[in-house]
């Protein structure tokens, strides 16, 4: 068996890594190095004898999707001690949001604006993987979108590249430890890379056609994080940016990650987006294909055979450098080692703590609980109150479903282990209050009436309702976009069927994306945004409910009212007129044969204004929170110098909260034009009742950098704007100068 020999050598070190490395590098032939570079599906189960043999005569670097731990250990054994050169498998995962305890999906964890439970998340989520013998997920997910038709916003950190950074740096964090050899540590990957969250219409694996400005100011900036915070791994997109498939793409792989970012990490393909390029039409065959790829920079590639099939043909003509494959293969074998594989590639079951156990479900929990948004809240409708409650409808056909409760991309995760909202509420409440319980739909997309009259009954029955509604987990993620994102099928006739009950309505919302509420936003006294919440959603939301714990959640996207409005967010460009509410006209306002020159000439929707529903950064609380007297701690600061910029938080409500307190900056004249916002902080600040606090951020120059005309990243002198408060919409604004 090879790889005895690095038993007792030491991976934390610099130079015995590399020595390593190359020691195996000398050893091997091109064919074993394009093994490597090739990651072949696992049987699910089983080891199909195609697997077995490909890779006992070395030809396979890293499976994906097996987890069952005796496969996963029979797979390492055979490339350990069956293949020439022992070298062991990296077995990879999408736990993108859990693996048996189910965390709210990725957008939801957004939600929280907090990096700790989002990096503990994803640290159980490691472990439980680990336990099942993978040691690298697919994750995080950093695409910016701005689109919610598109199916897989539910997977990404929302909108905003900032908040989507800090966040991606925690999941990362949580995944990969303080060293990716210690027990439940696994190397994560920033996808996809780059562009993806931008396809056209929303429509997945659309086009992305994204200035080279733009890429740099918004999409690129999570990655350039997660590079900066060591993330092992990254994945092409699937997507054709700019008239070259990503995973073709020199300038991304190339030039931006290798040249400019020094990223030492490796590529990974997505699922056949090699062959696909010539789909697109930007190869004419695999040859070709695998031949773009791997100029570009594409390591490993991952599902299909392109390299297997035609990388010792491509070396062989000279169109391949074999220096070039070296390079990547080095970069393989490094987090191969760093992994800690070559001294132990087994995985023993008893070095974990179990799956599901009570502290990863605690976790769950609150980041659960962190993540529901409450976005309206009526006459203090919420917090329900066990003693001042005889009764509660709980209706809606997601109230009592453990599955679509846990979202999208659950691979691992069981509906068994969920607790639902109706299961939670009931044993809070236990017998002081009696919980009326009707499904009123069948599912969300059912287009008859039949369970109305039974919900109906159930609401006049009780003092309040809780409507438990959205869309089934289906609905969102990869291949899963939607047109039309109001409430599915009758769900909104249900609503309005409801309020002719005059019970107080409380509106909990399951969903992958934001959905357009505008219909029937009216029609409810109160709305609390829960995503897919996962295993513990049910408990979550329940004491939330009733005020076991108060709602801090925000926004991490914008809320459209209706889909027209798309794309729509906070940190857009001011255009050359922008609108105001006294340029905005209504549609209905508007006279017969009204002049062209007299609607307002302004950027807006006749029949939508150009505001949103709910602004990014929007979150209710049950305490009330009050921003005064913003200072800043000098009026102008040259460069390389910071500024703090200050508030007073008070909650003057009668119950202890935390606020998600956000910081924003405008730069009001740049080389290129700048957005009328942007994001620059943001913390999470509890308060009992009447507490006054002050909040303060300190802004370095350097954070106030971007990409000009030429691509470069400067910090221009000039006016900046700051505003404190609980959403993107906050009007307490100061004023700062920069100067050389
Ligand atoms: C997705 C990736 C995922 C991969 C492996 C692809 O279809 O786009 O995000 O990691 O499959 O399952």
């Amino acid at each position: 068996m090879h790889s005895i020999k690095f038993l007792h050598q030491d991976i934390h070190d610099q130079d015995s890594l590399q020595g390593m490395v190359s020691e195996l590098m000398s050893q091997m032939g091109l064919d074993e190095k394009i093994g490597q570079m090739s990651q072949l599906c696992g049987g699910g189960g089983w080891v199909p004898d195609h697997l077995a043999a490909a890779i006992r005569s070395g030809q396979v670097g890293s499976v994906l999707n097996e987890v069952d731990l005796d496969t996963v250990n029979e797979l390492q054994r055979i490339a350990v001690e069956e293949s020439r050169l022992g070298i062991p498998l990296l077995n990879g995962r999408d736990v993108i949001h859990g693996f048996k305890t189910i965390l709210p999906i990725p957008l939801g964890q957004a939600a929280s604006w907090d990096p700790v439970i989002v990096s503990e998340g994803a640290r159980i989520s490691a472990v439980e993987a680990a336990s099942s013998g993978v040691n690298w997920t697919f994750a995080p997910m950093i695409d910016i979108t701005r689109d919610p038709r598109w199916g897989r916003i539910a997977e990404s950190l929302g909108e905003d590249p900032y908040l989507c950074g800090v966040l991606g740096v925690a999941m990362t964090k949580g995944f990969q430890g303080t060293d990716l050899a210690e027990n439940g540590s696994i190397a994560a990957c920033a996808k996809h890379f780059a562009g993806y969250g931008t396809a056209e219409g929303g429509r997945d694996y659309n086009t992305a056609n994204i200035p080279e400005n733009e890429m740099r100011n918004v999409h690129l900036r999570p990655f350039k994080d997660l590079v900066d915070a060591n993330v092992a791994t990254f994945m092409s997109a699937f997507c054709d940016l700019n008239g070259v498939p990503a995973s073709g793409n020199s300038w991304l792989m190339d030039q931006v990650l290798r040249q400019e970012w020094g990223y030492e990490g490796f590529v990974v393909s997505d699922w056949e987006s090699i062959i696909e390029m010539s789909v697109h039409g930007f190869t004419g065959d695999d040859e070709e294909a695998a031949l773009e790829a791997v100029n570009a920079g594409i390591d490993m590639e991952m599902a299909s055979s392109t390299y297997r099939d035609h990388l010792e043909n491509l070396v062989a003509e000279g169109k391949v450098d074999l220096e070039h494959i070296d390079r990547m293969v080095v970069r393989i074998l490094t987090l191969k080692f760093k992994l800690g594989l070559f001294r132990d590639p087994y995985t023993d079951i008893e070095n974990f703590p179990d799956l599901l156990n009570e502290a990863h479900l605690q976790i769950a929990k609150e980041a659960a609980t962190k993540s529901c948004v409450l976005l309206k809240n009526d006459n203090k409708t919420l917090p329900l109150s066990i003693s001042g409650l005889d009764s509660v409808a709980v209706i809606g056909p997601l109230a009592d479903d453990g599955y679509e409760q846990l979202g999208t991309w659950v691979f691992d995760g069981e509906a068994e282990h969920s607790i639902t909202i109706k299961n939670a509420i009931e044993s809070l409440v236990g017998s002081n209050v009696t919980v009326n319980y009707s499904r009123g739909l069948d599912g969300t997309r059912c287009k008859h009436h039949e369970g109305f009259g039974h919900a109906i009954d159930a609401a006049y029955q009780s003092d309040a309702i809780v409507l438990v509604l959205g869309e089934e987990s289906f609905m969102s993620g990869e291949a899963h976009s939607r047109a039309n994102i109001d409430l599915p099928g009758h769900q909104e006739a249900l609503i309005h069927a409801l309020a002719e009950t005059g019970k107080p309505i409380t509106l909990v919302i399951m969903a992958g994306r934001p959905l357009t509420l505008e219909n029937i936003v009216d029609k409810v006294d109160s709305i609390l945004y829960a995503w897919h919440p996962g295993t513990m959603g049910g408990p979550a939301i329940a004491d939330l409910l009733f005020g076991l714990e108060s709602p801090s959640g925000k926004l991490p996207v914008t809320f459209p009212k209706m889909v027209g409005q798309v794309p729509i967010y906070y940190s857009h460009k001011n255009t050359g007129r922008p609108p105001s509410a006294e340029s905005c006209i209504q549609m209905d306002d508007v006279p017969a044969r009204a002049a062209q020159t007299s609607l307002g000439m302004a950027s807006f929707h006749l029949d939508a204004g150009y505001t949103p529903l709910y602004p990014f950064g929007h979150g209710l609380s049950y305490g009330e929170f009050h921003y005064v007297k913003i200072t800043t701690s000098k009026s102008n600061i040259s460069l390389g110098q910071s500024i703090d910029i200050a508030v007073d938080l008070i909650n003057t409500g009668e119950r202890q909260a935390e606020e998600v307190v956000q910081l924003y900056v405008r730069d009001l004249v740049g080389n290129v034009t700048r957005p009328v916002k942007e994001l620059k902080g943001f913390r999470r600040v509890k308060l009992n009742p009447g507490q006054r606090e002050r909040v303060s951020f300190s802004i370095h120059t350097d954070d106030l950098a971007f990409y000009n005309r030429d691509m470069k990243l400067v910090t221009e002198p000039g006016q900046f704007h700051a505003w404190i408060g609980g959403n993107s919409d906050a009007p307490l604004w100061a004023e700062f100068e920069v100067h050389e």
